[in-house]
């Protein structure tokens, strides 16, 4: 008996609450491209985030500031088409929401209206307040994201752990309950302290997703080019690589030019 696209029941905002009230663990991955969307989705994955980090890893910027609004859209309709499952959420790229809720209500609009994506997401706490607000009262799902938010590195320097101090932890705390009580669907936090994290978790009763925020959390998030070993430069503590996609390609394209070299392809079963 094959499964129709009518009978799979897609992953929503809702379904990701009750996982969290089951204790059910949520996965979730980024994917800036059809054909990796189709795998991901055909292999069970909750949510499918179609980052900004898509400005490194698929256009090879050093931070995610320069990736426009066309680009994320560009890559969140690929998505949104190899998928028939998984929730897609869509970041909001840098410069797109930031100090004016009316522009922040214009690129969430485009996103859901060119995209077919199911939520959106935006880095930052109080200080984009107004931006969550209005994108809400579009109805449009929003997800938040705390602790290390890369789209802000030139006013930290670094990507080192976040929230360590006290005062930082505090407003971090305070900024994920403003999150919920304006009506954010889940929060991810980003290379924080494990048991911060996990207060998070305990205190909120929104899903939490971490990066590098240690095990208490309620789902796990990773860049899907750094957990396949694309890149062997990137190598935090908080990664697990799953495979080492660099080396099994390189083996692989270096065959074909030798094949191609020796005249061993292609074969006589290989041509017209
Ligand atoms: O852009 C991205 O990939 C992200 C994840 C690191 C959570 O925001």
């Amino acid at each position: 008996m094959s499964i129709h696209s009518a009978d799979i029941k897609k992953v929503t905002t809702h379904k990701l609450s009750e996982m969290k009230l089951r204790g059910e663990r949520i996965s979730m991955l980024t994917a800036y491209d059809f054909s990796m969307a189709k795998i991901l989705d055909q292999a069970g994955i909750d949510v499918i985030l179609v980052g900004d980090s898509a400005s490194n890893v698929m256009a090879g910027y050093e931070t995610t500031l320069p990736i426009t609004l066309n680009e994320m859209i560009y890559h969140a309709s690929s998505v949104v088409r190899g998928v028939k499952r998984a929730l897609v959420i869509c970041d909001l790229p840098f410069g797109t929401y930031q100090g004016n809720s009316k522009e922040a209500l214009n690129s969430a609009i485009r996103i859901m209206k060119e995209t077919g994506a199911g939520a959106v997401k935006l880095e930052g706490g109080s200080e984009i307040k107004e931006s969550v607000e209005r994108i809400l009262s579009a109805g449009i799902p929003v997800m938040g994201h705390l602790g290390l938010m890369p789209q802000s590195i030139h006013k930290f320097g670094t990507y080192v752990v976040r929230a360590k101090e006290e005062i930082e932890a505090n407003k971090l705390l305070s900024d994920a309950k403003l999150l919920e009580e304006l009506g954010c669907f889940g929060i991810v936090l980003e290379k924080i302290p494990a048991t911060l994290a996990g207060q998070v978790s305990k205190e909120l009763k929104i899903p939490i997703i971490g990066i590098g925020a240690g095990r208490e959390v309620d789902g796990q998030v990773l860049v899907l080019h750094d957990m396949l070993g694309f890149s062997q430069e990137f190598s935090p503590r908080f990664l697990r690589r799953y495979h080492n996609l660099f080396a099994e390609m390189t083996n692989a394209v270096q065959k074909y030019i030798s094949d191609v070299k020796s005249r061993d392809f292609p074969s006589e079963k290989e041509q017209y």
